[in-house]
C-alpha cells in the first residue's frame, strides 16, 4: 500500500458529538486470550484497527476460525494447529507477545519471535518471561525466538515489578497463563490499568476465577476448562482523551458518547487546571474549551496517574497555552519525539532528561511533519488543527494502528482534514 498522509487546514472550530470506539489495548490481549478455550467467543465493540487486524491474523495462523464484521469479532479455536508467532507478524506489532501466555496455558508450549525495541525506547519483555518462569514455564531464547515449555503450570506468588514499576503487559500475560495453572497465583504488585481489569472481567466471563483486578494484588485460581462467552470491550480511554484535548485546544464544544469518564480522571483534572469545563454523564462527556488557558505541570505515572499515552497530545496543547508548562515522562525513555516536529511549527520546547519544558506561543503555523509513533502522530494532527495554514502529516500508518476512523470523526466535528496517498 502506498504511504498516506493527512492534509489539514487549521483553524476550524470543532463542535458536535463523537462516538468513542472500543479500547485497542484491551482488545489485543482479549483476542489473544480467546484461544484459551475451545468454545466460541464473541467480542463486541472491537475497534477496526491495523493492530487488531494483525492480532486476528496471528490467531488465525495459530488455528482459530475468525469472523470480523461491524466491530463484532467471533473466534472459535477448537484446535490449536501451530504454537509459533513468526517474526513477520511480531515485528509489526509488539502486542503479539500476548499469545505467549495463552499458548503456554493451552498447549504448554510456545515459540514466539522476540519483539525488538520501538520508536519510544527500548521495550524489554524480561518481566513477562520472569513471571511465566515463576509459574513453572521453562524459557530459553534462541535465534531471536522465545521458546517456552511447561510440563505443568503451578500457581504461586509472583513479583514482576521492574525498574519502572509494574508492567501492564507482563501483568496481563501472567494472568492469562495462570488461568490454567494448578493452584493459586498471586500477582503482586500488579498493574491496575482499566485494560488489565477488562481482560480479567473477560476471563471471568469465560469461567476463569480472577480476583483483585483493579488493585495491586491479583489472585488467579487455576481451572482446567473454560466456556464460551459473549463479551463487550470497554471504551478506549486514550482515544477519548485525545478528543477531549483536541476540543480544549480548539476552544471547541464537543460531546463524547459511549465513553467511560471515570477512566479519564487524571486527564480531566489536568484539563480543569488549564481552564476547560466539563459536563460528565454516565457514559458521555461534554467539554468546552476555555478562552483564557493556564499552564500546568504534568507528571506521568501508572494508572490512576496521568497516562504516558496522553502526554504527546498534551504537549501539542500546552505549546499554545500562555506561560510555562512541564511534562515529566517517567515510563518510557524516548517518548518526546513529537517535540522536534512541533518546534518546526513554531512551538518553544526544551527537553531536559525526562522532562519537557513548554513555553506557550501565541500560535503554531502549518508545516510538513513526519509522524513517528502512534500517540506522537495524534499530537501532530491536533497541532495541525489549530495551526495557521496548512499542515501535512506524513507516515500516518502509525496513527491507523490505534485510532479508528480518526479523520472521519474529526471531520464530523468540523475539522478540515483529508487523507492522500503520497
Ligand atoms: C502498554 O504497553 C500499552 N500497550 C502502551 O500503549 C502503554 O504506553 C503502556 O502499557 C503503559 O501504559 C499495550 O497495551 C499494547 P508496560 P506495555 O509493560 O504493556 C518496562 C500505545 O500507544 N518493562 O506497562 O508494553 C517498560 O519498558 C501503547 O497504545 C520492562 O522493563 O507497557 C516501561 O518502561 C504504546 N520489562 C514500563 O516497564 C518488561 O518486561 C511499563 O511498560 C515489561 C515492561
Amino acid at each position: 500500500m502506498a504511504m498516506q498522509r493527512f492534509v489539514i487546514e487549521g483553524g476550524k472550530k470543532l463542535a458536535g458529538t463523537v462516538r468513542i470506539s472500543g479500547a485497542k489495548n484491551s482488545a489485543l490481549p482479549i483476542i489473544a486470550a480467546s484461544i484459551l478455550t475451545d468454545k466460541k467467543v464473541v467480542l463486541e465493540n472491537v475497534p477496526d484497527l491495523i493492530d487488531v487486524r494483525t492480532m486476528i491474523e496471528l490467531i488465525s495462523y495459530l488455528g482459530a476460525k475468525v469472523d470480523f464484521r461491524k466491530n463484532t469479532l467471533t473466534i472459535h479455536a477448537p484446535h490449536i494447529k501451530r504454537i509459533d508467532a513468526p517474526y513477520d507478524i511480531v515485528r509489526r506489532m509488539r502486542a503479539s507477545y500476548y499469545v505467549l501466555g495463552a499458548l503456554v496455558a493451552r498447549e504448554k508450549k510456545a515459540h514466539v519471535s522476540f519483539p525488538g525495541g520501538c520508536a519510544i525506547g527500548p521495550r524489554p519483555i524480561d518481566l513477562h518471561i520472569k513471571g511465566l518462569e515463576m509459574i513453572g514455564t521453562t524459557v530459553d531464547i534462541a535465534d531471536g525466538y522465545i521458546n517456552a515449555r511447561a510440563r505443568a503450570l503451578r500457581g504461586r506468588e509472583v513479583n514482576i515489578q521492574g525498574p519502572k514499576g509494574t508492567s501492564v503487559g507482563a501483568t496481563i500475560n501472567v494472568m492469562i497463563a495462570a488461568t490454567r495453572a494448578r493452584g493459586v497465583t498471586k500477582i503482586a504488585p500488579a498493574a491496575c490499568e482499566p485494560e488489565v481489569v477488562d481482560v480479567a472481567n473477560f476471563l471471568n466471563a469465560m469461567g476463569c476465577s480472577v480476583a483483585g483486578h483493579g488493585t495491586h494484588t491479583i489472585i488467579v485460581h487455576g481451572r482446567s476448562s473454560m466456556s464460551g462467552v459473549l463479551y463487550r470491550i470497554i471504551p478506549d480511554r486514550i482515544e477519548a482523551g485525545t478528543f477531549v484535548v483536541t476540543a480544549a485546544m480548539n476552544r471547541g464544544d464537543v460531546t463524547l458518547e459511549h465513553c467511560r469518564p471515570d477512566h479519564l480522571k487524571s486527564v480531566l483534572d489536568v484539563l480543569k487546571e488549564t481552564g476547560a469545563t466539563f459536563t460528565i454523564g454516565h457514559d458521555t462527556l461534554r467539554i468546552q474549551g476555555a478562552k483564557a488557558m493556564k499552564p500546568v505541570n504534568i507528571f506521568v505515572a501508572p494508572y490512576p496517574g496521568f497516562p504516558t499515552d496522553m502526554q504527546s497530545q498534551f504537549m501539542a496543547f500546552l505549546s499554545i497555552v500562555p506561560g510555562t508548562s512541564t511534562i515529566k515522562e517517567t515510563i518510557f525513555e524516548n517518548r518526546f519525539m513529537q517535540a522536534v516536529e512541533l518546534m518546526r511549527m513554531g512551538a518553544r520546547i526544551t527537553i531536559e532528561g525526562d522532562t519537557a519544558v513548554i513555553h506557550g506561543v501565541r500560535r503554531l503555523s502549518g508545516a510538513i511533519l513526519m509522524a513517528s509513533d502512534l500517540r506522537a502522530s495524534a499530537a501532530l494532527v491536533l497541532a495541525g488543527l489549530v495551526a495557521k495554514g496548512r499542515t501535512v502529516v506524513r507516515r500516518i500508518y502509525h496513527l491507523d494502528r490505534g485510532y479508528e476512523q480518526f479523520e472521519q470523526k474529526l471531520r464530523s466535528l468540523g475539522a478540515h482534514i483529508k487523507r492522500q496517498s503520497e
